[in-house]
């Protein structure tokens, strides 16, 4: 192994090794570096500090104050537009230090005063531009959970619904490393005027994009993004570059974003029910929460798991086989994995440039998923790694390397017995037991060439659940993978029609 060789005799050489590849490689991607907008240009540079206050929705007014001693001093007032009455105000001077000036109070942050006088700073709005950008509207929610962290969950609106109390209320849950995305992006479409949702090339008898399927079904649909994904970073306390707010496995998901998540969506739509579609870790959630919490079996009504991942035992991934060398790595660091910020933009648009570019960057962000290219849209690869990986933390990717490891679903392993002896009483982390779980209202879908979650998996699945499946559905297709059950051709045909199907079977048990 020349790569063991060279980190083991010195990270030194690695270092110079991986240097010249991305020297050599800069090099040659050279010609397309000016399409690339790879250098940043922050527009408040250019900015005085009454622009600045301007950008931002606000007015400001320039005051030139003459000192005792004929100093003429710019003083520059922050005006809210949404403010009538400005006696009311209480003036505050705010005087800056040695070699500063005004604008230190007021470039912490880009930020946007809204429409009703309010200052926000997260302006990274989600799915909702895709969803507006396809016809429907978009409500994004902030959903605060019981130990701090603001999850964001975007709701799609179907204009053409006007009493939205008859819909059924859809909570759908991505998986690792992925983001609310994943069920929206399949296919460009349109919603018609008479209230269609209509795909380009699609002979299948739905829509091939899930989310919005549901949408122009009856659904009220809810996309999650869970806690350190790219659109989930806040949290009441803590920022996302402390170490304290990466200190979280799939237990913190289990145990704090569902419960909050379910309850804040049945305040809002006044209903006791929802129903849940799971992805990849988004079943192993529900899973762990049935379990833990048997009284949820009442609430979520279907639990539709694509690609059940509670047994990872005979997982063939490539990521599997060399997990084990970081696990110990994993577990030592509470950092966020995979989180790349503004670079995966630029990635994105590098997977786009030609064919060849997007054959490249699918082997590659396929790699560990499983292949079927003829069911993969290449005009799609941008899009994909523009949301995959999506981020999420260093413990949540040992989490589920251990679970692959144990063969078992159970809470997160600290590496070491006096931390495990301290959360739960022994040195070994108790087991979600898939037995406990009384919900008979689950349904499998699932496909053979998964290689993160092949069919002997799935079997020894359903060997320890002791209640019948509303449905157990294997695409017909022996090809398919991991992802393609969200991303394919023609889910539309195999797929998306099966779960309308699934709440209509008669001994199913909603409101
Ligand atoms: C791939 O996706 C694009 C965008 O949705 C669509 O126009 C095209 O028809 C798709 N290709 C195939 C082969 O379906
Ligand atoms: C499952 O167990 C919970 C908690 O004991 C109970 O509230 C619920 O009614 C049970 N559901 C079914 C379908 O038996
Ligand atoms: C899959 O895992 C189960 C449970 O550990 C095991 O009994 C079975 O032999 C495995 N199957 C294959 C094909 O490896
Ligand atoms: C932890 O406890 C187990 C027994 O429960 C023991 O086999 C193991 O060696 C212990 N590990 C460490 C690191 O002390």
């Amino acid at each position: 192994m020349v790569f063991n060789k060279l980190f083991k005799e010195d990270n030194r050489n690695a270092l110079v090794v991986l240097s010249l590849f991305v020297f050599v490689l800069s090099i040659y991607l050279m010609p397309i570096w000016p399409s690339l907008d790879l250098f940043y240009h922050n527009e408040d540079i250019d900015r005085d500090t009454a622009q600045i206050i301007e950008s931002r929705g606000f007015k400001a007014e320039n005051h030139r104050i003459t000192t005792g001693d004929g100093y003429i001093l710019t003083v520059t007032r922050i005006i809210n537009p949404h403010v009538t009455d400005r006696s009311k105000l209480r003036p505050i001077l705010l005087q800056h230090g040695y070699q500063c000036n005004a604008n230190l109070w007021i470039i912490n942050s880009m930020g946007e005063l809204t429409d009703d006088g309010k200052w926000v700073e997260d302006n990274n709005d989600g799915p909702a531009q895709i969803i507006e950008s396809r016809g429907f509207k978009a409500e994004n929610h902030r959903i605060t959970t019981g130990d701090g962290y603001i999850l964001t969950v975007t709701r799609i609106i179907n204009p053409h619904v006007t009493d939205r109390s008859k819909l059924r209320p859809i909570l759908l849950q991505h998986g690792y490393q992925c983001n609310a995305n994943l069920w929206i992006i399949n296919s460009m479409g349109e919603l018609t005027d008479d209230g269609k949702w209509v795909e380009d090339n699609n002979d299948g008898p739905v829509g091939n994009t899930l989310g919005f399927v549901l949408a122009v079904n009856g659904y009220d649909v809810w996309l999650a993004n869970m806690r350190g994904n790219m659109y989930s970073l806040h949290h009441t306390r803590y920022r996302s570059y402390d170490p304290i707010f990466w200190r979280f496995s799939i237990d913190e998901m289990i145990d704090y974003d569902l419960p909050a998540m379910i309850s804040y969506i049945q305040k809002e739509t006044q209903k006791e029910q929802l129903s849940y579609i799971g992805h990849s870790q988004g079943t192993i959630m529900m899973f762990g929460l049935l379990a833990s919490q048997p009284h949820y079996s009442n609430i979520i009504k279907p639990f539709i798991a694509m690609s059940p991942v509670p047994f990872m035992g005979n997982s063939t991934s490539p990521l599997v086989q060399y997990g084990s060398y970081i696990l110990s790595f994993l577990r030592t660091t509470e950092t966020p994995f995979l989180l790349l910020g503004r670079a995966q933009k630029h990635i994105a648009h590098l997977c786009d440039t030609s064919y060849i570019a997007r054959v490249i960057c699918y082997r590659v962000m396929y790699s560990c998923l499983g292949y079927q290219e003829e069911q993969f849209n290449f005009t799609r690869t941008g899009v994909y790694v523009a949301n995959l990986p999506a981020g999420s933390s260093s413990w949540n990717a040992a989490h589920l390397l251990q679970m692959v490891y144990s063969n078992r679903p159970q809470r997160y392993d600290y590496g070491n017995n006096e931390t495990n002896t301290m959360k739960y009483q022994s040195h070994e982390p108790p087991v979600y037991d898939m037995s406990a779980i009384n919900s008979t209202n689950i349904a499998l879908i699932y496909s053979a060439n998964d290689w993160l979650n092949p069919v002997p998996d799935v079997e020894y699945l359903k060997s320890h659940l002791n209640v019948k499946l509303l449905d157990d559905y294997e695409v017909p297709d022996p090809t398919w993978n991991h992802m393609e059950l969200l991303w394919a051709l023609e889910t539309g045909q195999f797929v998306n029609p099966r779960i309308p199907d699934i709440f209509t079977k008669k001994y199913i048990d909603v409101e």
